[in-house]
């Protein structure tokens, strides 16, 4: 623990940057969370540490999905960032800025590292060859290429690796390339790229390696890297690219990793400016403390290039890179089939954040394995140790104390007195948990200890002991009160919202670790007010059924997408181009009219009873009824669907459901969370043939 005396740590830490064009899952939010605790846990205890963040926003993907969706690239990087903020903030993830890499800041620092690179020869102009659609006039990245694996010949695989088989290869080696964007070939294309000397560096990223920053087995990782040698580092981009121009060139650009770690010292100083710091004042001070977490995925990027960029350019390098494992669902990886890919907003529809971040706490630890949510394991612990024991602690007793005791707590029995020592005393080596991320154990030592009250509580029956000896009853209410705002202390890192709601119910101000030798003695506490609540089963089931929903809705929207695009490239248009990692097989104008899609006006609808998303519409074609099952309950109300006309798939092969036959399909728009029905623009019979 931290006395008084010892020194106040400066300490900066970041997260990886999310990419601009795509929305926060529950694999995201491992990290995030992590992170976040991290954080918390030194703030607790009273270190100047600085959360930094900020959208990872260049590159052809976000550029491509821009064009995707009509928007300019620049646009659509401030509406994800909305909606980032929005979602990390649900899920109280506080980062002290969050920031973008698309900043003057971030320009500045990118140029002035170039220089650097430049200044010590260590830029190398090369001429390659690359895949170049003559369609789409651009170089195309490796995920924009498909065709056939060179190894198990699987068609439609990326050019980089196939998902059939799992190997990796070489662009140049993908069977019949085409590109996704407009399914035409590819041709080779000479271009000049400029390449970070990479290799020149090895000798000072080996003593870098040798401080004994890392993880063992991120060091172990290294090493095997170091063996193959390593290899100079393209950092730039042919025009059209959404990115930073590298200056003194023409038509080039800084590849989207090149200026995506400088997004950390970007955002970092202009959250200083604002704070009466200055960036040289936090990352330049030889004791402050940076640490990046980051995923396995992407640690060649912060342990090689980023600490080889810092060192060039004269920056301080990291004092650590603490890497995670990948989030599984039951063992598996996520999959939007299955319903486990599972978005941050979709879960907060159904399940309070701090569960998440309780489970999340409950399994991570300082190694670099997987993270495996199970279910079943999720509905325990949030259910048994987060409901059944701690938050039980209080509810057991507070209210006795409200009712029979003024609210105030007093003095402890002997007892009670020496299991709050005992939780005073369990401070240091949960502290020790924290900074050394090894949160499992620290919310297993917390579990512990609330076994013991909850015994205590057990053994001494203050149900019982208010008749026979009122003061008894209340000396073991106050030992218990004491133990449970300890426990909210050592847990406030993971559930800050939780804790604060403890805070209100004990009438203290906000707890800091110190509080921990602070018992509470002729101390009002206030009303008691449920803090969290048994999760049900059918919550799961729910959040997964929407997950699966929505990825088949999304797959509705590609294929309408794709068929847009299909046509634009039939009559040569340009643009709307659909991304190419969605594309499926075109149709005929034959296949498109076997579908009988009619108007039909809808004459009822009903409540399914246990299915919250369903509603039974009753719509007549033309005279005919049918009765559709459709997932649009949570869009329109009942009452104002009756009467209005849609569209319909009225020779869809009629299905049984759970609650009934379901003899078509109802046409509706989607996008996120938005859902239109199609209607006629002006009024038709029901029964018209739409074509
Ligand atoms: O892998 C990713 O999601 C990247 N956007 C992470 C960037 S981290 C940092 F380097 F910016
Ligand atoms: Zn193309």
């Amino acid at each position: 623990m931290q006395s008084n005396q010892q020194k106040k740590r400066k300490i900066i830490v970041t997260a990886g940057l999310p990419y601009a064009n795509g929305s926060i899952h529950i694999g995201h939010l491992v990290e995030y969370i992590q992170t976040d605790i991290f954080v918390r846990y030194h703030k607790l205890v009273g270190n100047e540490c600085v959360y930094i963040c900020g959208d990872d926003t260049h590159g052809t993907p976000v550029m491509i999905s821009a064009r995707n969706a009509g928007v300019t690239p620049e646009e659509m990087i401030k509406r994800v960032h909305q909606e980032h903020s929005k979602d990390f903030a649900d899920f109280y993830v506080n980062f002290d800025n969050f920031y973008t890499t698309h900043s003057e800041e971030n320009r500045e620092f990118s140029e002035f590292i170039y220089s650097k690179m430049k200044e010590k020869d260590l830029i190398l102009e090369t001429q390659i060859e690359q895949l170049f659609c003559e369609h789409d006039k651009m170089f195309l990245p490796d995920r924009f290429i498909k065709g056939a694996c060179p190894k198990c010949k699987a068609p439609d695989q990326y050019g980089d690796s196939c998902d059939s088989c799992s190997a990796t290869y070489a662009v140049t080696e993908v069977i019949e390339p085409y590109c996704s964007l407009c399914k035409t070939k590819p041709v080779i294309k000479k271009s000049t790229h400029y390449f970070f000397r990479l290799s020149k560096m090895a000798d000072k990223l080996r003593a870098w390696i040798g401080e004994d920053h890392l993880q063992p087995e991120v060091a172990n990782k290294l090493a095997e890297w170091f063996k193959d040698g390593l290899r100079d580092w393209d950092i730039s981009r042919d025009a059209p690219y959404f990115g930073f121009k590298i200056p003194g060139s023409e038509d080039k650009y800084f590849y989207v990793w090149l200026d995506a770690p400088v997004g950390y010292m970007a955002s970092l100083k202009n959250w200083a400016v604002r704070n009466g710091r200055t960036f040289e004042q936090m990352w330049q001070d030889k004791d402050t403390e940076i640490y990046h977490f980051i995923g396995k995925d992407i640690l060649y990027f912060h342990t090689l290039f980023w600490p080889a960029m810092l060192m060039t350019a004269g920056f301080k390098t990291p004092d650590n890179v603490f890497i995670h494992g990948m989030l599984k669902v039951d063992n598996e990886k996520m999959s939007k089939s299955k319903g486990t890919f599972i978005n941050a907003k979709t879960y907060l529809k159904y399940l309070n954040p701090e569960y998440l971040r309780y489970y999340y706490a409950s399994k991570l630890g300082s190694g670099i394995e997987d993270i495996n949510l199970s279910v079943k394991d999720f509905l325990y612990k949030v259910n048994s140790e987060l409901v059944g024991n701690i938050t039980n602690i209080a509810s057991r007793v507070a209210g006795m104390l409200n009712k029979s005791f003024d609210g105030v707590i007093g003095a402890m029995d002997e007892d009670g007195s020496a299991l709050y020592d005992k939780c005073v005393a369990a401070a240091p080596q949960i502290g020790g948990f924290y900074e050394g991320r090894e949160f499992s154990q620290a919310v297993s030592a917390v579990i512990k200890l609330a076994d013991d009250v909850n015994k205590y509580v057990d053994n001494k029956k203050p149900w019982a002991l208010l008749k026979e000896n009122a003061g008894e009853c209340h000396k073991v209410l106050s030992s218990v009160l004491n133990c449970f705002k300890n426990f909210m202390i050592y847990l406030k890192p993971v559930l800050p919202k939780y804790v604060a709601d403890a805070e209100a119910i004990l009438g203290v101000a906000s707890l800091e670790w110190r509080d921990i030798q602070k018992p509470l003695e002729g101390h009002k506490i206030n009303e008691f007010k449920p803090l969290a609540v048994r999760i049900e089963q059918e919550k799961i089931d729910g959040m997964i059924s929407e997950s699966k929903e929505s990825q088949k809705t999304f797959k509705t929207e590609v294929k309408a997408a794709e068929k847009k695009a299909a046509d634009e490239k039939g009559s040569k248009a340009s643009g709307g181009k659909v991304e190419g990692v969605l594309a499926a097989s075109e149709i005929t104008i034959e296949d498109f009219q076997k579908v009988d899609l009619r108007v039909a006006t809808v004459v009822a609808a009903d409540d399914v009873e246990g299915a919250d998303k369903l509603l039974r519409l009753t719509v007549s074609v033309g005279g005919v009824t049918k009765n559709i099952f459709a997932g649009i309950k949570s869009h329109y109300k009942k009452e104002d669907l009756v009467g209005k006309l849609v569209v319909v798939v009225n020779n869809l092969k009629p299905r049984k459901m759970k609650f009934g036959m379901s003899e078509g399909m109802v046409i509706a728009a989607s996008i996120g969370e938005k859902m239109a029905l199609l209607t006629p623009m002006s009024p038709v019979e029901d029964g018209a043939k739409i074509s």
